[in-house]
């Protein structure tokens, strides 16, 4: 576990991170995140890009969720979210990144497809995460089997109180997501995992301490052999138990 100072600190860290992943490469797959926390480590890279840094031209990608119902046009979709703030401004060929479809007709069919072209594509090298504050992971809301594959939720009312910010009205945010399940997220060789904020501290707290179960959907992490997170002093600060060490050595 690496500990940073502040949002810049945060963003510096984890675009370092996936640069260096990058490099060791000729090709990678990415599992991608939205949400606040990721945008700073999408700036840097962008800034990595631009310098010369980094391509992406031989890296797919595959984000983990989007909300059903919202066009890609939508400027709360995360289709518009990954091309404003990342993919516009980088040499990602179109036909190398991919979120799910949430206005798909059949949607259930569209959890299966997704699937099949991750795998397609060889699965994923590096997960990057992050974390709501009730502990979900990509949308994966507490209760979430662990075995899940990518499949169609309903939103905890908590989630779309927390994600209201982004939108006019609670009333606009949608109801149902599809996101990639937890056993998918599992599948990633490596997973980068992204902390911020002292209203994170507590799933941070059960991600580090709390007992592996389905009601917090993060400790399913502690089962997969390659976890780094980084966490900014404030989310880090509120989850502390003193005198504990823990299990990422923080
Ligand atoms: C959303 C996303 C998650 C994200 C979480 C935390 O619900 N589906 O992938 O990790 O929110 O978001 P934030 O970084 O804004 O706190």
């Amino acid at each position: 576990m690496k500990i940073v100072n502040g949002k810049d600190g945060l963003a510096k860290e984890a675009a370092n991170y996936i640069v260096e992943h990058l490099k060791k490469r000729d090709a990678s797959v990415l599992g991608l995140a939205t949400g606040s926390t990721p945008v700073g480590t999408y700036k840097e890279l962008i800034a990595m890009h631009k310098e010369g840094k980094v391509s992406f031209a031989n890296v797919h990608t595959f984000n983990l969720d989007e909300y059903v119902g919202l066009k890609n046009t939508d400027t709360n979709s995360y289709h518009y979210y990954m091309k404003e703030l990342f993919f516009s401004h980088i040499d990602v060929p179109e036909d190398q990144f991919h979120l799910p479809k949430g206005t798909a007709e059949d949607i259930e069919a569209e959890c299966h497809t997704y699937e099949k072209l991750i795998r397609q594509t060889g699965g994923i090298d590096l997960q990057l995460l992050g974390i709501g504050t009730n502990g979900h992971i990509g949308f994966n809301e507490p209760g979430t089997s662990f075995q899940s594959r990518t499949h169609v939720v309903t939103l905890d009312e908590s989630t779309r109180e927390a994600n209201a910010r982004f939108f006019d009205a609670i009333e606009d945010v949608p109801t149902h997501a599809i996101t990639m399940g937890i056993e998918s997220i599992l599948e990633a060789k490596d997973i980068l995992l992204l902390v911020a904020g002292k209203e994170k501290g507590e799933a941070l707290s059960e991600l580090l301490y709390g007992d592996v179960r389905e009601d917090i959907p993060a400790t399913a992490l502690r089962k997969h052999p390659s976890v780094t997170v980084i966490v900014d002093t404030e989310a880090y600060q509120a989850a502390k138990i003193p005198g504990e060490e823990n299990l990422y050595g923080g």
